[in-house]
């Protein structure tokens, strides 16, 4: 039964600050890992979605975890992860952070406009160290070249089953964009061509190849 399956998806940007009014971040709107969550929802299956800050509505029915920066969803997603059966790692996580916050806003004038930064965990690559047989781990990439050999280099060193490789290169696609296209590709290297359509109906393809 589909009500028996736990489902974690993460989505959005995560933000690194700074300073109190100012961060590093990027463009994501979360609106594909929202898509996922809704669509798995709808197949009856027990969401959880761990989000970084956007402008959607959570989806009725799906349970959430809002966090900002990539260390506080790290530490929802690896608390999650356990029990849960198939993982979408589909947010849009910086791989830097300054190594300091500044608790006061920075002053323009300052000697150094240098921000020193230092390394991010990899979410996914730690979840796919943890993975037991049983579970599924799905990520995502976007590769503007080289796109299927990058792609299955990410499956092997994060140890995916599945990894969503986005088309950066079209105008109107990917981030912000409501639609996407997306070629899934196996760690057995299969791989299944989802032609440009809404975030939704995707989302729907990509669940129904999973489950
Ligand atoms: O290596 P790359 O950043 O291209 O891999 C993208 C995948 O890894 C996405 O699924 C993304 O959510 C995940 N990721 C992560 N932690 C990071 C960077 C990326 O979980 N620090």
């Amino acid at each position: 039964m589909k009500s028996d399956i736990q489902c974690l998806i993460s989505a959005g940007p995560t933000r690194e600050w700074i300073d109190p009014v100012r961060f590093i971040s990027n463009p994501s709107s979360g609106k594909m890992g929202y898509a996922l969550a809704h669509a798995a929802h709808n197949l009856g299956i027990k969401v959880t979605l761990v989000s970084g800050p956007v402008n959607l509505k959570v989806p009725d029915g799906v349970c959430s975890i809002m966090v900002e920066t990539a260390q506080e969803m790290n530490d929802a997603m690896q608390e999650l992860f356990e029990k849960t059966d198939v993982t979408i790692m589909s947010a849009a996580v910086c791989d830097h952070r300054p190594q300091i916050k500044h608790t006061q806003k920075l002053k323009k004038n300052r000697q150094s406009s240098y921000i020193q930064l230092e390394a991010n965990p990899d979410i996914l690559e730690s979840l796919g160290k943890r993975k037991k047989s049983s579970q599924v781990l799905v990520g995502f990439a976007a590769e503007t070249e080289n796109h299927l050999a990058n792609a299955m280099t990410k499956i092997r060193k994060k140890n995916l089953d599945w990894i969503a490789l986005n088309d950066v290169s079209s105008r109107g696609l990917g981030f912000q964009s409501d639609f996407n296209a997306i070629t899934m590709l196996s760690k057995d290297e299969e791989t299944v061509i989802f032609d440009r359509d809404t975030k939704l109906v995707i989302a729907s393809r990509i669940l129904k190849l999973l489950f």
